[in-house]
């Protein structure tokens, strides 16, 4: 089975089963602040998984490309990757467990005619400390289906829970399904630690709880259904295959680059890879694999306009590439060689993925850009490296040092050093990054100052409530409605604004009526960085603009406000309280004054 029936027989069950096709977001997630990237088709449905009304309905189905750095250590083996892509049927409050369960169980033993004897399932063991039971219920519709109970395992949080995918927000127990991938006779009970037979396809999430900031699980009142199936995966062991990367789009990947590995034999016949029984041949077909895996990501990441950097999304990228870089020279590729990987990518998912091919010269100009300046600082930094050499140990300083004068990544050091049979510091080098990244965001931060007197959480929370103000003062007044000035402390917020005459009663009342429906219906608090050509292109309101540097941060508030801002700001609007106007009153000519809490 091809990747491309996969998806069309995916797509046309869960139509025919009443869900509306959407389209895959982004990997750079518009509508939450706590994840670099998209890591699940979940994300940019996280409003109508807590209640919002989604336009095209209670079901749902497509494809979502995704980047999870969390599994970058085991890219390389047979099954993981950082990019891939997931399929996806979700319920917002429409049918639960039963429903969702059945729905898989008929794709996988009908549409895909996978015999029940190869499968095996995992469902939730319950967690004491948060008062969750045994997910028995899950595990009983599956014996209903058929499913032998030595198939069907209990495991805890690690296995068995999804999210939130970010610090909070929905979340809930899973059952995953797996796919008896190996040529062994099946075992007659399920093994979930044999990870070599057994293959994780699918997952059935069922989003019933909300984790909000202090930790807790609030019950939600709209019970959802998150799925994901793995592409690649599922295509793989469909097709007999033993690994993701033995499949297409990513096997003509592999190929490419096996082609510019100097004095490898190619036999047409057999896997790229050829002859596995030596050492070497296995360290260079995982070389082989982790180039393919990350330059594939890397060239999705730069589709999106983002360059490598040494903070954020930017930094995950230059990783990816330098990783990479690394992996190339270790098995002889010379220079210049991620452009023509990234030729294959785009030419074979451009299809589908257009952002590849609009931007086919912003990517392939910023992998030869990225290529050429870590190889000036690489074998400068490897001359550094081999100096550490002489103790045993690196320590997280030099490790930190490598990094920010030679441009070697976490990854690169820690492969390096394994190389040499030394050990790293991780834990000093993670602290010394962490420090880095917090006072280039304190930079960032300071530069766009919006004029709070401190951050506490209550002016934040006041400052979220300002943007939902002037969002909706343009809603009601028009929009000649634009900020003026401001003045937020820990109690109030003071917020003057173009517009003529005094407001009426009603007009106040729908002004903090809108705002309180915008608090209900927790908002998640999103920011961006563009430049201010491209924030104004999107709509974002701005102040003081002439005070702003190159780069900005937009603040969306969901889809009702978004604004060039500073920050800071919460999480959610739901945490913001009830929304109350003061007074309002002359500032100026032209210009009104409002004072508002939140109670
Ligand atoms: N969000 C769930 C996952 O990614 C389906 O596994």
């Amino acid at each position: 089975m091809t990747t491309k029936e996969l998806k069309e027989k995916y797509l046309n069950f869960f139509q025919k089963h009443d869900h509306k096709l959407i389209l895959g977001s982004a990997l750079l997630p518009e509508n939450d602040p706590t994840v670099l990237f998209t890591t699940a088709g979940m994300h940019p449905l996280v409003p109508y998984l807590l209640g919002e009304n989604h336009p095209a309905g209670k079901r749902l189905t497509n494809i979502q490309k995704c980047i999870r750095t969390g599994d970058i250590d085991e890219v390389g083996d047979d099954w993981h990757l950082t990019f891939f892509e997931m399929l996806g049927n979700w319920s917002l409050g429409d049918y639960f467990k039963k429903e969702a369960i059945t729905l898989s169980f008929e794709f996988l033993t009908k549409e895909l005619n996978i015999p029940i004897d190869k499968l095996a399932v995992s469902c939730f063991e319950g967690e004491e400390a948060n008062s969750i039971l045994q997910d028995n219920e899950s595990a009983e519709i599956w014996a209903g289906l058929g499913l032998p109970k030595g198939r069907i395992a209990f495991l805890g949080r690690k296995d068995n829970w999804w999210g939130p995918a970010g610090q909070t927000g929905p979340c809930g127990p899973d059952t995953e399904m797996f796919y008896w991938a190996s040529d062994e006779p099946v075992p007659e009970n399920f093994d979930p630690a044999n990870d070599k037979g057994w293959v994780e396809i699918w997952n059935d999430v069922f989003m019933q709880y909300n984790k909000t900031a202090d930790g807790a699980y609030k019950e939600l009142a709209q019970k959802n259904v998150d799925t994901g199936m793995g592409l690649e995966r599922t295509a793989a062991v469909l097709s007999g295959l033993k690994s993701v990367y033995d499949i297409e789009p990513l096997s003509t990947v592999v190929l490419q680059i096996t082609s510019l590995v100097p004095d490898l034999e190619l036999s047409p016949e057999l896997s790229p890879i050829l002859d596995l029984t030596d050492q070497a041949g296995v360290e260079r077909e995982k070389s082989i694999r982790i180039i393919a895996d990350h330059l594939r990501a890397a060239i999705f990441i730069l589709a999106e306009k983002i360059e490598p950097a040494n903070v954020e999304q930017g930094y995950v990228l230059r990783r990816l590439i330098r990783r990479a870089i690394r992996h190339g020279q270790k098995i002889g590729i010379t220079e210049d060689f991620t452009p023509r990987v990234a030729e294959v990518v785009i030419d074979k998912m451009g299809g589908f993925y257009k952002e590849l091919r609009l931007n086919r010269d912003f990517i392939i100009d910023q992998l030869i850009k990225e290529e050429e300046k870590f190889n000036t600082t690489l074998e400068k930094g490897l001359k550094e490296f081999s100096k550490l050499t002489k103790d045993k140990k690196i320590s997280g300083q030099d490790m930190f040092k490598l990094f920010t004068t030679y441009g070697f990544p976490y990854e690169t050091t820690i492969e390096l050093a394994q190389e040499n049979g030394l050990e790293v510091d991780t834990e000093e080098y993670q602290k010394e990054f962490a420090q880095h990244q917090a006072i280039s965001r304190q930079g960032a931060s300071q530069k766009f100052k919006g004029g709070l007197a401190d951050d506490s959480k209550e002016t934040a929370r006041l400052h979220t409530a300002a943007h939902l103000m002037l969002a909706a003062l343009r809603k009601v007044l028009g929009d000649h409605i634009y900020q003026k000035g401001s003045n937020i402390t820990a109690e109030r917020l003071r917020f003057d604004f173009s517009h003529a005459e005094k407001l009426t009663d009603e007009q106040k009342k729908q002004v903090e009526d809108l705002v309180n429906q915008q608090i209900v219906r927790n908002l998640p608090v999103s920011i961006k960085e563009m430049t201010v050509e491209e924030a104004k292109k999107e709509g974002a309101m701005g102040v003081f603009e002439e005070r702003y540097g190159e780069k900005v941060k937009v603040y969306s508030l969901g889809d009702f406000s978004k604004e060039i801002c500073g920050g800071p700001h919460a999480q959610n609007t739901g945490e913001l309280g009830h929304f109350k106007i003061q007074k309002e009153e002359s500032s100026s000519s032209g210009v009104r004054r409002i004072k508002a809490v939140l109670e």
